[in-house]
């Protein structure tokens, strides 16, 4: 089944790094080959600011989201097998 991925891009999120993970999680996507398999869109403001920025995979919302840390929380999910 499709997972999708949906990052906040409400300003608070974004201006914190959300806007630089979104390209990271693109250019993930196309090097893995996984745009079958991932549906990936922005959100607005989920009313959680003080703990983002915040991304949501199948609707797990994951917390204080970085360029730093995006790329080891992707390969836990979509790497394991
Ligand atoms: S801007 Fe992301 S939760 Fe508010």
């Amino acid at each position: 089944m499709r997972k999708e991925i949906e990052i906040c891009l409400g300003s608070s999120c974004f201006s914190r790094g959300n806007k630089k993970t979104v390209h990271l999680i693109k250019d993930y996507i196309k090097n893995h080959q996984l745009e079958d398999k991932i549906y990936f869109h922005g959100n607005h403001c989920y009313g959680n600011c003080e703990n983002g920025p915040i991304l949501k995979i199948d609707s797990k919302e994951y917390q204080n989201v970085s360029p730093d840390n995006i790329i080891f929380l992707l390969d836990s999910i979509f790497m394991k097998d």
